[in-house]
């Protein structure tokens, strides 16, 4: 059963996803799954201000653009650096290698991080389609870490990153969802009246890879916090 948290808005959904960051460092968790995008800004923003200590903990984050290099300004490595590490650095931090020279290799040495680190919490957005990660609809939901082609829409969200939409990643690696569903523990965050269809999707409606979110109604220990606006189709 999904425990559901509706906040007012996303400062008060990043103060709530910080604290259970902190009550599970405070249990003995040590390895987080992490997220970027805009969703888990403020989460990021309140675990800086927060006495929380990563030192000996490490971080595995979902996904990266392929083709670009961590010191990108458009990679999710560079976007981690930004919004957490500088201020709250892990052990270990770990992504996929958006310059890696072989796809295949990447995706199996990500695949042996995550089974040598299993993850005791892990934070997830979603897109507007349903996705997590960089599974997009129809992604089967045994996969483990893979190269996938980003969908149009996927691509024409993201441009607002970037000066030009033709520079916008068409690939990148992603966790899949069966490395998802092995986390102990998963808070999903979604804000803003466009993420409500998929919030309804994912809660409500079949556990289908049409929307890759709704296989969460099968793990046993998933928080999701959503706004207002993000909860307003549910029933
Ligand atoms: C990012 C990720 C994506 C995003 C999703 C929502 O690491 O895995 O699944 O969580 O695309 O993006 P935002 O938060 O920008 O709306």
């Amino acid at each position: 059963k999904m425990n559901i948290i509706i906040v007012k808005d996303s400062s008060e959904g990043g103060k709530k996803a910080s604290k259970l960051f902190y009550d599970a460092c405070a249990n003995g968790a040590k390895v987080f799954g992490l997220a970027t995008g805009s969703t888990p800004v403020t989460t990021y923003q309140h675990l800086v201000k927060s006495k929380i200590d990563f030192s000996k903990c490490i971080s595995i984050n979902l996904d990266e653009y392929v083709g670009l290099k961590p010191t990108d300004e458009q990679s999710y490595r560079y976007y981690m650096e930004k919004n957490l590490f500088e201020f709250k650095p892990f052990k270990r931090s770990y992504l996929p290698q958006g310059d890696a020279a072989n796809a295949e290799e990447e995706v199996k040495r990500y695949d042996k991080v995550i089974a040598d680190n299993p993850i005791d919490l892990q934070l997830l957005g979603i897109g507007r389609n349903g996705h997590i990660g960089f599974n997009e609809p129809g992604s089967s939901f045994d996969l483990t870490t893979h190269k996938v082609a980003l969908t149009p829409s996927t691509i024409a969200a993201n441009a607002r990153f970037f000066e030009d939409e033709e520079d916008v990643p068409k690939y990148a690696y992603s966790m899949g969802i069966g490395s998802i569903m092995k986390s102990k523990s998963i808070i999903l965050e979604a804000f803003g009246d466009n993420k409500a269809d998929a919030v309804a999707k994912m809660i409500e409606g079949p556990v289908t890879e049409e929307c890759p979110a709704s296989v969460l109604q099968k793990h046993s220990n998933v928080t999701v916090i959503v706004d207002e606006a993000a909860a307003a189709n549910l029933k």
